[in-house]
């Protein structure tokens, strides 16, 4: 709806020089503790689930758990955490990315999807593609169709959507907002 956007923006500050020189930091905090951006931002959520057939919800730790959690509630589908790797107890796989220095690694439970289920992953930022990119990964190889991406903030000039672009295999990727 109109002014979404606006209403979203207001509640995100730019925090200069976190966490080093030279970055500015996006942060959510002011939108978490308003219930109704908190709300409109999940409602807007909800709509692409039910725009784009989801019956599960991917969220990204850790942010994206926040932003995640209420959309499937909301939705009516189930919840599905990937989680930075050696949290998860049962069964996992693993996918490994990379990092500005270095990679890192996130993990799925094997068995928390299941083939025919569709899934939307939601996290807070996309920056460079690679975590969004990771987890596409971790969704196809525990069996599932990826339904899409959904991101309450693009970086543009990070280009991570050309970056998530071959993974996203047709499927869509929707920012609320694009800075
Ligand atoms: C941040 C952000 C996204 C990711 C985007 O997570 O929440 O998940 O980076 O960056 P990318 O597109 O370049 O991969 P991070 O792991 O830094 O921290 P978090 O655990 O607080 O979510
Ligand atoms: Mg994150």
């Amino acid at each position: 709806p109109d002014g979404l956007r606006e209403l979203l923006l207001s509640r995100i500050a730019d925090v200069p020089d976190h966490p080093k020189p030279g970055v500015v930091f996006k942060d959510i905090t002011p939108l978490l503790a308003d219930p109704a951006a908190f709300g409109a931002l999940t409602d807007a959520f909800v709509s692409l689930c039910e725009r784009y057939e989801a019956d599960k919800v991917v969220g990204l730790e850790a942010r994206g758990f926040i932003l995640a959690a209420p959309v499937a509630v909301r939705a009516g589908i189930g919840f599905v955490p990937v989680r930075k790797a050696g949290k998860l107890p049962g069964a996992t796989l693993r996918q490994a990315y990379d990092l500005e220095y270095g990679t890192a690694e996130i993990e799925i439970h094997a068995d928390a999807v299941a083939p025919g289920d569709r899934v939307l992953v939601i996290d807070d930022v996309l920056a460079t593609g690679g975590t969004a990119e990771a987890s596409l990964e971790l969704v196809r190889r525990a069996g599932a169709e990826v339904a899409g991406v959904a991101v309450l903030m693009e970086l543009g000039f990070l280009a991570g959507r050309q970056r998530l672009e071959p993974g996203l295999k047709g499927a869509p990727l929707e920012a609320l907002i694009t800075v």
